[in-house]
C-alpha cells in the first residue's frame, strides 16, 4: 500500500489488513529531523502494533547524517524496512531538498542513499516519481544509480512531478524503469482502483509488484481481491453495502482506540465520504457526517442514512441499477484521450497540491 498522508496511519493499515490481501504498508511520509528530535507528531506517525506487519516508514529529508541516524533508530524499534520519498512535488519538501529535488541531483542522491544502507541491515527502498517534468525523465538513471549503491526495492508512480495527479499513468515510463536495473525489484504505482488495472500493470511494465494508495482508499478490498484475480483468474464480486459498512466501522473504531473519541471523530470526518463514494446516492451522509464528534453522533448519522437510502433499493435490498455508482476504471485501462474524465479525486485540504 502506498503511502498517503494524513490517510495512511495506524488504523487504516489495520483496517486493510484486516480485510485481507495486503503484503506491504508503509507509514505517512516521516521528517527524519523530527524523528530524531522525538516530535510527538512524528512519533504518532509510527506508532504500530503487532497485527500491523510488514511496516514500512517513509522518510523524508536531504541531510545524509539524519536520514541515517533516523534509519538506525528505525531499526531499533523492529520496523521491517525503510522507504525513502523522492517523489512528492510538494514545495515545502523540495525547497529544503527532499521529496521530488531528490530526483534531479543523482549523486547527492545516491551517496545519502549509500549512507543508509550501509548503516542498517534492513532493507532501504526508495520512492519516486518518473522525473522531474516530460523533458527530465530521469527515473531509469536515478534507479541504476540507487541500485549500485544498494537499494533493495523502487517504488514508481508512473507520472512526472510536474504532472501532479493530472493525465494518465506512464507504463511504458515504468517499464523503462524496470529494464534499467538488473535484479532489483521495482514495484509499480499509480491509478490502480481495481484488479484488472493491477495485472495490466504487471503485464505492461514487468514490474515485481505493484503498491495501490488512493484505490485503497475507495476499496480496502483491492488487495484481497487482486491476489484472489492473479491467482485464480477469477474476478470477485463487489462487496455489498452491509460489508462496506461494517468496514467503515470498524475503521471508526480503530480511529477511536488510536486517537482517542473526538479527535479520533473529527479525523474521520474526511474518512467516511471515501467509503460513501460506493454507497449510491450519499449525499445525506457525507452532509452530516462532516460534523461528528462522537461515536453516538456517528452511529446516528448513519442509522438516518441508512432509512434515507431505502427509497434506491429494489425489492431485493440491492440498488436500483440507475443509483449504482459506476464502475472504476483505471486511468490506464480506457481509450486514450478519455482520462481525465474519470480521475480518481486527490483528497482536498492542505495535501491538495500532492
Ligand atoms: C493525499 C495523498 C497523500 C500522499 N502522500 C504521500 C506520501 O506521504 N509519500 C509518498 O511518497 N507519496 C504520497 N502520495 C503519493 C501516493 O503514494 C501515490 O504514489 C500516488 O497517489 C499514486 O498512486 P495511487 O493512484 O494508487 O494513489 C500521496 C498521494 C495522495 C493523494
Amino acid at each position: 500500500m502506498s503511502p498517503l498522508a494524513g490517510y495512511t496511519n495506524l488504523p487504516f493499515r489495520l483496517t486493510v489488513r484486516e480485510v485481507g490481501g495486503l503484503g506491504l504498508a508503509t507509514t505517512d511520509l516521516v521528517n527524519a529531523r523530527s524523528l530524531l528530535e522525538k516530535n510527538p507528531k512524528a512519533l504518532k506517525l509510527i506508532e504500530t502494533s503487532a497485527a500491523d506487519k510488514p511496516l514500512a516508514v517513509q522518510l523524508f529529508g536531504s541531510v545524509p547524517q539524519e536520514m541515517r541516524d533516523a534509519a538506525q533508530y528505525l531499526e531499533s524499534i523492529g520496523v521491517a524496512s525503510v522507504d525513502i520519498n523522492m517523489g512528492c512535488p510538494v514545495r515545502k519538501v523540495c525547497r529544503v531538498g527532499g521529496g521530488a529535488a531528490m530526483m534531479t541531483e543523482l549523486d547527492k542522491t545516491a551517496g545519502l542513499v549509500k549512507g543508509m544502507v550501509n548503516a542498517v541491515k534492513i532493507p532501504i527502498t526508495a520512492k519516486m516519481r518518473l522525473g522531474w517534468d516530460e523533458e527530465n525523465l530521469t527515473a531509469p538513471d536515478l534507479a541504476r544509480a540507487l541500485e549500485d549503491v544498494g537499494v533493495a526495492a523502487i517504488f514508481v508512480h508512473g507520472r512526472t512531478r510536474q504532472q501532479g495527479f493530472s493525465g494518465t499513468i506512464n507504463l511504458r515510463g515504468i517499464r523503462a524503469v524496470v529494464e534499467a536495473v538488473k535484479n532489483t525489484p521495482v514495484i509499480g504505482n499509480g491509478d490502480v482502483t481495481t484488479p484488472e488495472a493491477a495485472k495490466k500493470m504487471f503485464s505492461e511494465t514487468g514490474c515485481a509488484g505493484v503498491s495501490v494508495g488512493r484505490g485503497a482508499f475507495y476499496n480496502p478490498w483491492i488487495f484481497q481481491h487482486t491476489l484472489h484475480y492473479l491467482q485464480m483468474g477469477e474476478l470477485l464480486p463487489e462487496p455489498r453495502f452491509e460489508e462496506r459498512v461494517r468496514v467503515m466501522c470498524r475503521h471508526l473504531d480503530l480511529m477511536i482506540e488510536v486517537f482517542g473519541e473526538e479527535h479520533g471523530c473529527r479525523m474521520f470526518r474526511k474518512v467516511a465520504p471515501w467509503y460513501s463514494k460506493r454507497f449510491g446516492p450519499a449525499n445525506e451522509f457525507n452532509k452530516s457526517v462532516v460534523q461528528i464528534s462522537s461515536k453516538a453522533e456517528f452511529e446516528e448519522v448513519l442509522g438516518t442514512y441508512v432509512r434515507w437510502r431505502e427509497q434506491f433499493l429494489d425489492e431485493n435490498g440491492n440498488l436500483k441499477p440507475r443509483f449504482q455508482p459506476a464502475p472504476l476504471i483505471a486511468s490506464f485501462m480506457q481509450e486514450p484521450g478519455v482520462a481525465g474524465r474519470r480521475e480518481i479525486p486527490v483528497p482536498k485540504g492542505p495535501v491538495e497540491v500532492w
